[in-house]
């Protein structure tokens, strides 16, 4: 189901509201625009799937959305987080996350940034040897004993893009499983900094097939009864995130999180673990759109393009991942208009800028409205001012249909503000 829908007069909804009127209310720039109901609905799934499993968390990844009312919002309906810099364990910790709820994840985890999740009791992956000597230092700045979960790879192919698989034996996460009886030795030997609680992986990110779970979990719970024989008292099993979404809104069933947590629930409950899972983009894809407008439609050689406001800088996964992004105007179009075949691009200086390919699309009016679906996770948090293109504002429908905005675009005044005061 998506929040963001075409109804009957052939206007693009959000909820209940015309996207187009939202558009005549705010700033006249690309923006981000979210459903929170949605955004509800979405946590409502995983909590209902996490029934009958005791003390779960939803560690919820902030990478994939750091915006500081989304995560006001998702803590309050319960959710931990999962952090992987020292900024984002600040941001969880202003946004008010239960930090005994947060889990700090990396395999560049600076000294300064662990001390702080020391203090603050926050759950703290080992990802390699010299990521446990700063642990261990980090608990004796604080004083403080550190709840660690040892990442370890299961090496299950994730099916998915390289540049988001992480589970394998090569990548540059987790740690070498030959050496998992070097690091037991190792935590042993630190009683007083470190207590073991738990095994983690994370295999990669878009997976929409939960067998990879499962065969993940089915590896992982054999690390943990090896764990476990040497005396440890763990209790955590931290699966990661890496749900994929119906990018291509055709109407595939995809796994939902419920059948995520049905093919590993067996495993947990024979073992009489807590689950940790790490979800982003299954949490917070669908509850967005990027709304641009159309600044002109041209045709050189053979291709035709639809040349829109927003471009690479504000959402870069096109250009990155070759990820498809659903696009679609927002009002109709007249019922003789022709269908062409268009590149959608932006004004950047790079042929890479394109938010999606030979898509077919009635060729749109100028100043209409374009949206680019699925845009909640890894868009506005991987924005860049590249052009000198300014970060967009982003707003919210709420569930009485009202607007809001939730964060200020930049302007070209913040940006002077970097130069203040220097010797110009
Ligand atoms: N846990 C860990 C340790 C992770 O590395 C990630 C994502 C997650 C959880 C959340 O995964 P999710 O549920 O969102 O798939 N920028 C890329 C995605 C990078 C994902 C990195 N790790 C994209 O736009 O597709």
């Amino acid at each position: 189901t998506h929040c963001f829908t075409k109804q009957e007069d052939g206007y693009l909804y959000v909820e209940k509201t015309k996207v187009e009127e939202i558009m005549e209310v705010v700033e006249k720039r690309p923006f981000y625009l979210y459903s929170k109901p949605q955004i509800t609905r979405n946590v409502e799934a995983y909590k209902e799937a996490l029934e009958g499993l005791d003390n779960s968390v939803i560690g919820y990844a902030i990478k994939a959305n750091n915006n500081f009312l989304i995560l006001n919002h998702l803590r309050s309906l319960g959710c931990g987080a999962v952090l992987v810099s020292g900024n984002e364990l600040r941001l969880a910790l202003k946004a008010g996350f239960d930090p005994t709820r947060c889990i700090f994840n990396g395999n560049g985890k600076l000294l300064e940034d662990l001390v702080l999740a020391a203090q603050e009791g926050v759950f703290v992956n080992i990802d390699s040897e010299f990521d446990l000597d700063n642990i261990v230092a980090a608990a004796r700045i604080a004083g403080k004993r550190v709840n660690v979960l040892l990442r370890i790879n299961p090496d299950v192919d994730p099916q998915v893009h390289p540049y988001v698989a992480t589970g394998n034996k090569n990548s540059k996460f987790g740690i070498r499983n030959e050496k998992l009886q070097w690091f037991l030795d190792q935590v042993k030997s630190y009683p007083d900094e470190l207590k073991l609680v738990g095994a983690h992986c994370h295999l990669g990110s878009t997976i929409t097939k939960v067998d990879i779970f499962r065969d993940a979990a089915e590896i992982m719970v054999k690390f943990i009864d090896e764990i476990r024989a040497q005396g440890f008292d763990i209790s955590y099993l931290n699966i990661g995130g890496g749900l994929g979404i119906d990018y291509y809104h055709t109407g595939t069933v995809l796994p939902t999180p419920r059948d995520l947590i049905d093919t590993v629930r067996d495993l947990v409950k024979s073992r009489n673990l807590n689950l940790i899972i790490e979800p982003g983009r299954s949490l917070i894809a669908n509850t967005c759109c990027l709304v641009n407008r159309v600044t002109g439609v041209k045709t050189n050689g053979t291709k035709n393009f639809i040349v829109i406001d927003g471009s690479m800088a504000e959402l870069i996964r096109p250009s990155l991942y070759d990820a498809y992004q659903h696009i679609e105007l927002v009002s109709p179009s007249p019922p003789d208009a022709t269908i062409s075949t268009f590149d959608v691009v932006g004004p950047v200086c790079e042929s890479a800028d394109f938010l999606g390919k030979n898509r077919e699309l009635p060729a749109p009016a100028r100043g209409s409205g374009l949206v680019v679906h699925d845009a909640g996770a890894y868009c506005m948090s991987m924005a860049s001012t590249y052009n000198l293109k300014m970060r967009p504002p982003e707003y919210w429908v709420e569930e009485d249909g009202s607007v809001s905005k939730i964060r200020h675009g930049e302007t070209f005044e913040d940006h002077m503000r970097y130069f203040e005061g220097l010797m110009i």
